[in-house]
């Protein structure tokens, strides 16, 4: 959300949050639900009528939200208080009730303000990470959910590097599913790419990973390479190495690496030659320039694109097509609050899904389990 010091109060719309949980796996009912940030109560509320929870409490950090809350629902068990200084949850004492919380529901705060990053305790490990997932990892630790957690979270939280090491903690215990995508237009006041996420507890991803490589037999071994060269730091040259940048890969695609004019002396990261598949790290790629070109002589990479390397022609033109195959499914990974990136991780992760196994990731041995 693109206020600086505000405390996101960005409420969520009644009948987005109906529609969200209508998306929902669950085993039962959730009988106890817990919104720790709760602002104006619509999600409890939506919890209640979609998935029929008898008791709901709420937390905010908003004494004037929960004054009011606390006038129209005087059934539910309302706090005051900022979730991130808890030490432990409130007591759980709904009657008939000798059991925690069944589902953690929130839409949390999203805004940093001036910080990169806030430290939250989890699984005993000290994580750093942003607003938006220190308030889960910290709502999950307080609370327990036997049945997990529906939340709104920004896209960045599911694919930026902050967020990683919460994720791979998360990623122990819970499934990710996205049940809705949210238009910048969800929130009034604030423009952010948003989804509502079920953090589930039973399934396992990455079985679904391996499953989903096993469509293609046969790997392709890749190397993935991220461009390096700042396209405003760097000398034009009459010489050098063709400097590829992303709008250059529409003529690349159309008349191969001579269409290039710019060329530097600077040696940076990002260097690649031979067969190779090229795409944009920002924006949005286009099919139509995704083509298996060849270059006898190192080209450099602009830090606005990826190349991908193969061992020989036949590689590189299986490999575009299999892109190709999976060309919804590719532009699904490029995320992103403001402008739409992919990550090399992500994209390795991807590629290995479709057969194509980066080397030096394997070298790694992230992925032992397949064949
Ligand atoms: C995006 S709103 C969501 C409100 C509600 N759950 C909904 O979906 O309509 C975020 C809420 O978090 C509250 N908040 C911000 N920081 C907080 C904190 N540290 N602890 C508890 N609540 C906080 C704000 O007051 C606001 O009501």
């Amino acid at each position: 959300m693109d206020s600086k010091t505000d405390t996101d109060k960005y409420y969520t719309p009644p009948s987005v949050a109906i529609q969200a949980f209508e998306r929902a796996r669950l085993a039962d009912s959730p009988y106890i639900c817990a919104d720790t940030a709760c602002g104006s109560g619509s999600l409890l509320t939506a919890a209640e009528s979609v998935l029929k929870t008898k008791y709901c409490l709420g937390i905010d950090s908003d004494s004037h939200a929960i004054r009011q809350l606390r006038r129209a629902r005087p059934d539910w068990r309302l706090y005051v208080g900022d979730l991130l200084q808890r030490h432990r949850a409130p007591v759980i004492d709904f009657p008939e009730s000798n059991r925690g919380v069944d589902l953690l529901v929130l839409n949390p705060p999203f805004s940093l303000g001036s910080k990169k990053y806030v430290s939250v305790k989890y699984l005993g490990q000290v994580v750093k990470c942003s607003v938006a997932m220190a308030h889960i990892l910290h709502s999950l630790e307080l609370f327990k959910p036997n049945q997990g957690a529906i939340a709104v979270v920004p896209e960045s939280l599911l694919y930026s590097d902050t967020d990683q090491h919460a994720r791979d903690l998360l990623d122990q215990r819970f499934s990710l599913t996205e049940l809705l995508q949210l238009s910048i237009y969800t929130f009034k006041g604030a423009r952010v790419n948003s989804s509502f996420v079920q953090f589930g507890i039973s399934r396992n991803r990455r079985n679904l990973e391996n499953e989903s490589a096993s469509a293609y037999l046969d790997a392709i071994p890749a190397n993935v390479v991220r461009g390096g060269l700042q396209m405003h730091a760097f000398e034009r040259m009459v010489c050098g190495a063709r400097v590829i940048h992303s709008t250059s890969l529409r003529d690349i695609a159309a008349k191969g690496f001579s269409s290039v004019g710019e060329k530097t002396s600077v040696i940076t990261k990002g260097r690649i030659s031979g067969w190779m598949l090229l795409l944009p790290r920002v924006g949005t790629p286009k099919v139509e320039n995704l083509r298996a070109v060849y270059s006898k002589e190192e080209v450099q990479l602009s830090d606005c694109v990826i190349g991908i390397k193969f061992p020989s022609k036949i590689a590189a033109i299986n490999s575009q097509k299999r892109l190709m195959e999976n060309w919804e499914s590719l532009l699904g990974l490029y995320r992103g609050t403001g402008a739409r990136y992919i990550t090399i991780d992500r994209l390795i992760g991807w590629l290995f899904g479709i057969g194509i196994h980066d080397e030096s990731a394997m070298k790694e041995s992230w992925c032992p389990t397949l064949g």
